[in-house]
């Protein structure tokens, strides 16, 4: 067969030609006339195989093919009469794979068993769907930050010290040098570079030891950390909320089939492109969560649920500003207004999704700085470099973390961010 070999995403443009698509067969169902649900990974196809148009051999394959096996089909691109979708009605196959029982069948499996089949898992509709959006919106991040004129600096991922708290490192031996910690953050590192490119973004794996079984936490997830000199508290928010507007607008232009299969609705991601985010203190944020019913108390971090219910009850993402120092990181600007509270900014996502970004102004005091690390308990000889950055022409500089599955969850709207990486890492997951 000579017929041009294409992509099952370029049919459209081939209506009317005779063309040969390759993919695995989703779904084959037998009368008369037989109809294969093709997927090439770029999209899907209904492929129609009738007595008169099919080769007799290639219609009696039709009439016993499995579940994923993988096919050559050629034929004449057609619309659908009532969809309007391009369908394929077949001429000839050719088997290039077989498949026998494949273990996830169209019936509902346990998500025990579909984690444990990731690997399969990752060939149905909706994983295609969630996916192929978390990339779009990694695609959107580095556009951004680079269209702004950041410098990408990666940070390394054996780490010599914590950065978000000992608690949730996980160490590894090094050599005769010791321990060494699997980065929570690439923040610190991006910090130093700003004295040589002035903005900076680093977009990789990090990594915490959450023990804490939730909808929210992975032990391995990917965060994108810009950091910019000359930068305050204030201009952490304003640019936070630009990057999650181009994310947003870029999901919303290209991923429109993908969010159609997770059957989105898009009201609530529209009105976060066009909205201003909301504002609030921590202090207020607390009040607000009482009046809501929570028994939070100043002081306190924000639970999982007391986040669900602060964002089931807004609109649109909202910003929480001035943390008490007491349970935020250790590098965090204090507030000159008051003296119990740091300079950070979270931004949680609605529809009761919760913290998607945690930034904010960094400590400028190498006095302070050294107060705060042995307050943490912190060994200040691994934190020498860092504090360098204060030594040798020190300016105000803030940044910010996006996890990129936490807004994948968002904006795909799924229950879990076990779904949002290809291969999520979380307590008891290590497979495959
Ligand atoms: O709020 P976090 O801990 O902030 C930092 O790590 C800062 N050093 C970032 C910075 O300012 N450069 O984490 C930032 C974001 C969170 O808002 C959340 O989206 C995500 O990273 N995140 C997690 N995502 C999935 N699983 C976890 N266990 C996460 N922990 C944090
Ligand atoms: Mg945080």
């Amino acid at each position: 067969m000579s017929s041009p070999l294409v992509e099952v995403r370029q049919l459209r443009d081939r209506i009317g030609q005779i063309v040969t698509v390759r993919g695995w067969v989703r779904n084959a169902r037998t009368s008369k006339t037989r109809f294969i649900e093709l997927r090439d990974g770029s999209g899907f196809i209904q492929c129609v195989a009738g007595a008169e148009v099919c080769d007799p051999e290639s219609y009696e394959m039709a009439g016993r093919l499995t579940q994923e096996c993988a096919l050559a089909a050629t034929g004449l691109v057609q619309t659908h009469p009532r969809s309007g979708a391009p369908e394929l009605l077949v001429q000839h196959l050719e088997l290039l794979g077989e498949s026998r029982d494949f273990p996830i069948t169209p019936k509902e499996h346990g998500i025990e068993f579909l984690m444990e089949k990731r690997h399969l898992w990752l060939r149905s509709k909706r994983q295609w769907a969630i996916l192929r959006i978390r990339h779009a919106i990694a695609k959107a991040i580095r556009d951004f930050f680079d269209g702004e004129g950041f410098t990408l600096l990666d940070a390394p991922i054996l780490t010599p010290s914590a950065c978000e708290g000992t608690s949730t490192l996980f160490a590894t031996e090094y050599f005769h040098e010791g321990q060494a910690f699997l980065s929570q953050s690439g923040q610190l590192y991006q910090e130093p570079g700003l004295a040589a490119f002035g903005k900076t973004y680093c977009f990789g794996p990090t990594f915490r030891a959450e023990k804490s079984k939730t909808r929210r936490h992975l032990t391995e997830f990917w965060m994108v950390e810009p950091e910019v000199a000359f930068a305050h508290l204030e201009d952490v928010m304003v640019l936070g909320e630009r990057m999650m507007k181009s994310i947003l607008e870029r999901v919303l232009e290209t991923k429109r089939e993908e969010l159609s299969v997770l059957e989105r609705d898009l009201g609530p991601l529209e009105s976060a492109l066009s909205v201003e985010y909301a504002r609030m203190t921590y202090t207020d944020a607390v009040a607000r969560l009482r009046e809501l019913g929570s028994d939070i108390q100043w002081g306190e971090d924000f639970g999982n649920d007391d986040e669900t219910i602060l964002m089931n009850a807004m609109d649109r993402p909202l910003w929480v500003h001035r943390f008490p120092k007491a349970f935020k990181a250790f590098y965090m600007e204090p507030d000159p207004e008051d003296d119990r509270l740091a300079l950070g900014a979270d931004l949680l996502a609605p529809e009761g999704y919760g913290e998607v970004i945690g930034g904010g102004e960094r400590a400028s005091s190498l006095d302070y700085l050294l107060g705060q690390i042995s307050h943490h308990g912190l060994n200040r000889a691994d934190y020498e470099w860092y504090l360098d950055v204060r030594r040798y022409g020190g300016v105000p500089h803030a940044g910010f973390g996006l996890g990129l599955e936490r807004a994948v969850a968002w904006i795909c709207k799924l229950p879990h961010v076990r779904e949002t990486a290809p291969y999520p890492r979380m307590m008891g997951t290590l497979r495959p």
